[in-house]
């Protein structure tokens, strides 16, 4: 019977066990690296959602830098949509254009948002981060979908970001080397100046080397 079961895709099975644990928070499970060696020192709500302490560090950036315009991409349930959201909202302006892909899961974010009451900050779109159109500068960039694309995303939207702004990379930890590696690659190229935070999961911080 197992055998035939119909293999569930990652993002609806971590879905189903985010809303079994009903917004609990767990010691981090990403394996330790050099940079990072105590991972359950962090907490996460899930393996998708970045962790707790990167969503503070979210909101605290936008409360900080005081974006116009933020764009995330892979919203999942729209967690760090929300927090960023609120940052928006203690600002008292400004927006963040989010999208997601996957129909299920863009249902879940869109009922959470509206749920939030902070939809007023929110844009989320159901479609794909590289089909998505972007009116105007970006003052703070969170790219956060499929892995492989990421370098892809910051490609296609350099050209639109702020020189002031920031770029947020998640997942850019030793262990995945796809973002870390494109990450250095970009700021060989000239293109970013890359700053890697060590947590769990690795988050990069990188400003735009054009207009500095
Ligand atoms: C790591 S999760 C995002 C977590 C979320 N930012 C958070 O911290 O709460 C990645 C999400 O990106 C979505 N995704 C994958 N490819 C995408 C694409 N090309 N465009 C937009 N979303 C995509 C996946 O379905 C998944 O929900």
């Amino acid at each position: 019977m197992g055998l035939f079961r119909k293999k569930l895709k990652q993002e609806h099975k971590i879905l189903l066990q985010a809303e079994r644990a009903k917004g609990a928070l767990l010691p981090e499970y990403h394996r330790a690296t050099p940079e990072c060696p105590h991972p359950k020192r962090w907490s996460m709500y899930d393996s998708m959602t970045a962790e707790a302490e990167v969503l503070e560090l979210l909101r605290t950036l936008v409360t900080t830098i005081k974006p116009e315009l933020i764009v995330e991409t892979g919203s999942f349930l729209g967690v760090s949509t929300i927090w960023m959201a609120e940052g928006l909202k203690q600002n008292g302006f400004g927006k963040i254009v989010s999208c997601e892909l996957d129909p299920v899961v863009f249902a879940k974010a869109s009922q959470k948002i509206a749920d939030s009451g902070l939809s007023q900050w929110i844009d989320l779109r159901h479609e794909s981060s590289l089909d998505m159109k972007i009116e105007g500068a970006i003052d703070l960039f969170y790219s956060d979908s499929e892995i492989s694309i990421r370098e892809q995303e910051v490609r296609h939207f350099l050209p639109q970001i702020n020189p002031n702004g920031l770029i947020l990379i998640h997942d850019a930890s030793s262990h995945q080397k796809i973002v870390r590696e494109a990450a250095f690659r970009l700021q060989a190229e000239g293109l970013i100046s890359v700053v890697c935070l060590p947590t769990p999961r690795g988050l990069v911080i990188a400003q735009k080397r054009q207009g500095n």
